[in-house]
């Protein structure tokens, strides 16, 4: 790509010298030289890298502007490297391509609330090894945190993306596809990061990434001819979803590529961001024993001291406390550093005072954002789960706290994360005692994200928590007191008297969708006669508002 010539600036940005590698991730996390870099030159700088010009942001003022969907778009990412392995994945693609707009359409309904509650007993059912492993675990062995939330996390996006179970808990490696996606991504992310040339310590032969990308999509390919083949167990999975639906307005499904590049994102961002979450959250909670012992207490008081079932939707909902953990973690250390845009017009102004041009990147660096104390006061460093109090939490101003991105491009699987983090935690909170035992001292590395290196606790069973039962014997079984029963809707049945119904739902995550669906099945049983559409359909269609109304 050749270079436009820099345009002058209305007032010229600092620019650091930059090293050769401009992060050897080897020796010192990327998140952690610009955090630095920021404190040094201030709250905008820019990287001349080889062959573009990168500019960071590190405050709540540029953020805010940066958020302007008007102004900026994500175009792509700063490293392409993704875009090798998975060409068409949404995560890569430019807003503006069409491909975006279907995926996104095809791809919203995986996460409504409909589909949260149908992966509910999957995200319990695949955290049950992890729990037996560490009961099982002798009182002086170690736990690597990180190493086993990404089993965990690997495990739960394998079984509710593909309704398949990679057991990374029965196996000494992480499975074959996920030692190939990682493989392939962090080869390719440190042969970029270390510059044209550049031989990086920890770099693979240049062919290695190509083999595990190839394989990669070769395995998840033959996962997907047998979902067609022979159907899935459940027939909830993301990728059933993927496989049945289509765009809308267009009509139009995934080609095989497209299907493959978003079966294979899901895995990717599926796991790598809340397995950095979950261990980032231990991590806090161990050094705050006054927030651990709230937190306890909460999930003794909500999930009880058995493991036995799932917990519900409701009960999760009332998790209100280690909600707030999360929201905390998450703003101290957001998993996703960089949110990135380019200009939508040729050029801009930047704070007033700094032109950009639409050939840049222009990147918010998030945990600087979530630390400007115009924002987060004097203590924004402290980890306080009571910023996130409902009270507090909405007079957070808009787009000052981004963990989960930006407006359209914003996180897709916010809400599946949203569900698992207080699933996992919980379960952990109400069933064992973390312990500190080497007196950890925070050392962030990033590879594809950033994660607590060499975070080791142990664990005891919490005194009250009962060990857990694996299978239950039939003798036993009439003696155990019975779950409580979910609750049941009566059936109304009434003479049909054909009232046309129609119920329209507005885009969204799908749970507008799920709604209308329900209101049309309860009108339908009630008598009604009805039809459930997408507002986007009717729009140009006013005759048919005349159904809504009941004669
Ligand atoms: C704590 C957990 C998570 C965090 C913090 C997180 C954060 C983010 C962020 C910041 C973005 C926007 C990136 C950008 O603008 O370049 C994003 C996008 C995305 N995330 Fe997540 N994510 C999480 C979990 C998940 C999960 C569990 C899934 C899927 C199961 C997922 C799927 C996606 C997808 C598909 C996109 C691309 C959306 C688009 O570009 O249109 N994420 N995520």
């Amino acid at each position: 790509m050749t270079m436009k010539s820099p345009r002058p600036t209305l007032e010229p940005m600092p620019q650091p010298p930059v090293k050769p590698t401009i992060d050897n991730m080897e020796e010192e996390a990327r998140v952690t030289r610009f955090m630095r870099l920021a404190h040094t030159y201030g709250p905008i700088f820019q990287l001349n890298l080889p062959g573009r010009q990168w500019v960071i942001t590190a405050n709540y003022e540029l953020a805010n502007e940066l958020c302007d969907e008007k102004r900026f778009l994500k175009k792509h990412l700063p490293f392409r490297a993704v875009s090798q392995i998975v060409p068409t994945s949404i995560f890569v693609v430019s807003t503006t391509e069409p491909v975006w707009s279907k995926a996104h359409k095809i791809m919203l309904p995986l996460f409504s609330t409909q589909a949260m509650h149908a992966y509910l007993p999957k995200m319990w059912e695949t955290t049950m090894p992890m729990i037996l492993k560490w009961e099982r675990l002798n009182p002086d062995d170690e736990i690597d945190v990180y190493d086993d939330m990404v089993r965990l996390t690997s495990d739960i996006i394998g079984s509710c993306c593909l309704d398949y179970n990679f057991q990374s808990f029965y196996r000494e490696t992480p499975h074959p596809i996920m030692q190939a996606l990682m493989r392939s991504l962090e080869g390719l992310l440190l042969r970029e990061r270390g510059g044209p040339g550049q031989k990086v310590p920890g770099e693979q032969e240049p062919l290695q990434w190509e083999a595990d990308a190839a394989y990669l999509h070769q395995m998840v390919d033959e996962i997907i001819r047998q979902h067609r083949v022979n159907g899935t167990g459940t027939g909830n999975s993301m990728l059933d979803s993927l496989l049945a639906s289509n765009d809308r307005q267009s009509g139009e499904k995934l080609t095989s590529q497209e299907l493959q590049d978003q079966v294979i994102t899901l895995l990717f961002a599926g796991h790598v961001t809340t397995s950095t979450l979950l261990s980032f959250a231990l991590y806090e909670l161990i050094r705050h024993p006054a927030v651990l012992a709230k937190a306890y207490a909460e999930a003794e008081r909500v999930l009880g001291d058995v493991l036995a079932r799932p917990p519900t939707p409701v009960q999760l909902g009332q998790l209100q406390y280690i909600s707030q953990i999360l929201k905390e973690t998450l703003r101290l250390h957001p998993p996703v550093t960089l949110l990135t845009v380019q200009t939508i017009k040729e050029e801009e102004t930047l704070g007033g005072k700094y032109r950009v041009t639409a050939d840049q990147d222009l990147s918010i660096l998030v945990p600087a954002l979530h630390l400007d104390p115009s924002i987060w006061g004097d203590n924004a460093e402290t980890f306080q789960p009571d910023r996130f109090l409902p009270d507090a939490e909405v007079k957070i101003p808009a787009n000052a706290y981004k963990p989960f991105g930006n407006g359209v491009r914003a996180c897709l699987g916010r809400a599946f994360a949203l569900q698992e983090a207080p699933l996992v935690l919980g379960m952990l909170l109400q069933h064992f005692e973390f312990i500190d035992h080497t007196g950890y001292q925070l050392k962030i590395k990033e590879r594809v994200g950033p994660r607590p290196e060499g975070f080791k606790i142990q664990i005891r069973r919490r005194a009250h928590a009962q060990p857990v039962v694996v299978a239950v014997p039939a003798s036993l079984q009439a003696t155990a007191p019975a779950p409580a029963p979910a609750p049941t809707e009566e059936k109304i049945q009434v003479k049909a008297h054909h009232t046309p119904l129609f119920v329209l739902f507005g885009s969204n995550l799908g749970t507008a969708e799920g709604l209308a669906q329900r209101i049309g099945d309860d009108a339908r049983d009630r008598g009604f006669t009805t039809a459930v559409a997408p507002l986007d359909g009717v729009i140009d269609q006013p005759r048919l508002y005349h159904c809504c109304c009941p004669s």
